[in-house]
């Protein structure tokens, strides 16, 4: 018989991911497990596609993404003084998951080093070791913000840092002071900063995000990702985009018109028509997400042997217990009593004692989860 195996990175992956792979909520569970809105994806974005498909936008698209729509997010781009960016600088992509593939794979190789402040969303350092690179995870500081000092001396010969802002999993927002402390620490270096702003709408008050593309001293090294995914509520319609150094973004078409091609044509004019929503239709998403983060934090603050640091960002809460069992046990007996939610261990190794909580589910799921957790851990002695 034939015997196959995977290529040499594959085995490399499975030994290394700490990804799980995902099972849907068994039926009575509630799901605080993914970042997956519970919204609708708005309509006018729904027609925008149907429309493209019945004018017969059926057809391949340019490589690097539909001009129209890569010349209107360049004119929507963060970015500081004296900065502006064109159509050329912007690469459309099967979601951010493709944008940071496309990236880590173009300019990441064997020998290459990449610093990943950690807890991190866990597929950045799977691309890195599916690059053939090496991943240098940097522990965040007790408060969830990075340790600028560790970062210091992780950072002089690293090829690339990566990054999400708000954070995933950790609902951080990482200041503009964190930020330029950061630029001046690269000052002199060669090394490339990934900024993955998936969860920029989700800012909660009290909170400012500065994007990496808005710092004086990171702008030029910065690759900027952003999604559709998140903001929109458009998970499944897959498309994303990377903007930053030509040099940089010109490597990236070319990885990812290699792996992918060019990224669905209808759901490109979706994308565009999703850019023209009033504001005020990402703001109530937005809104329900800030109502939910209270619901969190009402249900968890003051708990024995929980201990929540507030969400300032994005829809997750990175809650650490006290009881004396790793996080994919905990993970599994919440999900024995019908609630599912990541082992913090996922997303590195200072993630262990800790779980995720999404609270992209809805109020109801998310009232009847809090109350299983609050039940099963909250209580030193457990
Ligand atoms: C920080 C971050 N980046 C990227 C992604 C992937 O987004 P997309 O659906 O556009 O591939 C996610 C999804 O959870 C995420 O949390």
């Amino acid at each position: 018989m034939t015997r196959v195996r995977p290529a040499r990175r594959i085995e490399d992956l499975r030994r290394c991911s700490r990804r799980p792979a995902l099972a849907p909520a068994p039926p009575g569970s509630v799901s605080l497990a993914m970042g997956e809105p519970d919204h609708a994806t708005p309509l006018p974005v729904v027609e925008a596609a149907m429309a493209a498909l019945r004018k017969g936008e059926t057809h391949y698209a340019d490589q690097q993404g539909l001009r129209i729509l890569r010349a209107e997010l360049a004119s929507r781009l963060p970015a500081g003084p004296g900065r502006s960016w064109t159509a050329d600088d912007v690469l459309v992509t099967h979601g951010a998951t493709a944008a940071l593939t496309a990236v880590v794979l173009a300019m990441i190789g064997p020998g290459d080093r990449v610093v990943i402040p950690e807890p991190a969303y866990s597929l950045y350092a799977d691309l890195v070791v599916l690059a053939g690179g090496t991943v240098d995870f940097v522990p965040l500081a007790p408060d969830l913000h990075w340790d600028l000092d560790a970062l210091a001396r992780a950072l002089p010969g690293a090829a690339m840092m990566l990054f999400s802002n708000p954070s995933n999993p950790t609902g951080i927002v990482h200041s503009r002071q964190e930020l330029e402390v950061l630029g001046a620490l690269l000052e002199g270096t060669d090394v490339l900063v990934v900024s993955d702003e998936a969860y920029h709408r989700l800012v909660y008050p009290g909170h400012v995000l500065t994007s990496a593309l808005q710092v004086q001293s990171l702008s030029d090294r910065t690759v900027y990702v952003q999604t559709f995914s998140k903001t929109y509520a458009m998970t499944g319609w897959r498309v994303g985009y990377l903007a930053g150094p030509r040099e940089v973004v010109d490597a990236a078409a070319q990885t990812h018109r290699t792996s992918n091609g060019s990224v669905n044509t209808a759901v490109q004019y979706a994308a565009l028509a999703a850019l023209d929503l009033p504001d005020g239709v990402v703001d109530d998403m937005a809104d329900t997400y800030r109502r939910r983060r209270e619901i969190v934090m009402a249900y968890l603050s003051g708990v024995p042997g929980l201990h929540l640091t507030p969400p300032e960002g994005a829809f997750y809460g990175f809650l650490r217990y006290d009881a004396d069992r790793p996080s994919e046990v905990i993970a599994r007996e919440l999900a024995e009593r019908q609630v599912m939610v990541r082992a913090g261990a996922e997303y590195g190794p200072s993630g262990e004692r800790h779980v995720r909580i999404s609270f992209a589910a809805s109020a109801d799921d998310l009232r009847t989860g809090l109350e299983r957790i609050v039940a099963h851990l909250g209580d030193p002695g457990t």
